[in-house]
């Protein structure tokens, strides 16, 4: 059972939460290679999806899981919705909680948008990724991937590469890895490298090389050009050449090592076609692994809103 009536990161959720989060959803992926993707579940519930910002992956995999669970649901993009006229985050989601919605995943560019957000509403808040906080339902999917190919997180080495500074994913990965018992390796340009992160528990490798070398996992993390404001690096070819993963990178890495990336990817930056493409490659797997985490999020705050609100 969860202890909190919303999912705003791993930072605060227990590795046994994480752990039944993990298991429920290995349940939903049994559900979906079923026969049938029509489960009455949650039915009588609604989900809104409220993003201020583009997604294609976490958008839909919130509509689809509420969808194949029965629930009602319903889109709200900022660019079509009263936001455009000046409403508050807070206003809109008090209209929300009047509509009676049980679950709202927002995606937000300001940290801590979902935070505020779940203060205001009786709906349970699912972060689907705020600024350069948490993406946490992105880090579960990502640990079961790993978890499903390796049967097991304790004592994998993983390896992220990439805009760790302007990455949520990065830190959602390093509170719910670590609680698990990976360690985790991280590599790019000292200008994506924010300072702290090895107080957090993230070893600061200080080669590619030294990243991979040994590693289970080995994920790439997108350049997020709309984020960076003024030169970080020279070039993306520059940084695809010194700072990317190639399959001469992976050669350090376990013969049975495996490729992820959260997407979008940007092809030749982060990780050559050839891994993303290849045959240790997970990407794909990530996206459906994605799914069912957020099919598992809902029916457990459905029943932690039954037991105690
Ligand atoms: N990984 C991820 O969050 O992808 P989207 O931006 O497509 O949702």
């Amino acid at each position: 059972m969860l202890t909190k009536k919303d999912l705003l990161g791993l930072r605060d959720t227990s590795a046994e939460e994480i752990c039944e989060i993990l298991d429920v959803a290995d349940e939903m992926r049994l559900f979906l290679d079923g026969k049938s993707k029509k489960s009455d579940l949650l039915a009588g519930k609604s989900l809104i999806t409220l993003f201020y910002e583009n997604s294609t992956r976490t958008r839909t995999s919130f509509e689809l899981a509420g969808k194949y669970l029965g629930a009602s649901e319903v889109n709200i993009s900022a660019a079509t919705s009263s936001v455009q006229k000046g409403e508050t985050l807070i206003d809109t989601g008090e209209t929300l909680d009047s509509l009676k919605i049980d679950f709202i995943a927002i995606r937000h560019p300001m940290a801590g948008a979902p935070a505020l957000l779940s203060k205001h509403v009786k709906a349970s808040v699912l972060n689907g990724g705020d600024g350069m906080n948490e993406h946490p339902t992105q880090a579960l999917l990502d640990m079961l991937a790993i978890r499903r190919k390796f049967g097991k997180i304790k004592g994998l080495k993983v390896a992220i590469l990439g805009d760790v500074k302007h990455s949520r994913v990065a830190k959602s990965n390093l509170f719910g890895l670590r609680k698990l018992g990976a360690e985790v390796y991280m590599y790019c340009p000292e200008t994506l490298m924010p300072k702290a992160l090895d107080k957090l528990g993230a070893k600061i490798a200080k080669s590619r090389e030294e990243a991979v070398e040994g590693a289970d996992a080995v994920m790439g993390l997108r350049i997020q050009l709309e984020r960076q404001h003024g030169g970080l690096f020279p070039s993306l070819s520059e940084y695809s050449r010194f700072y990317g993963v190639n399959d001469a990178v992976m050669k350090y890495a376990k013969k049975d090592a495996i490729i992820l990336h959260p997407g979008p990817v940007n092809r030749g930056v982060e990780l050559t076609p050839s891994l993303i493409d290849g045959e240790k490659s997970e990407i794909l797997e990530q996206v459906t692994c994605g799914l069912s985490v957020r099919m598992a999020l809902l029916k457990l705050l459905a029943e932690y809103r039954e037991a105690h609100l």
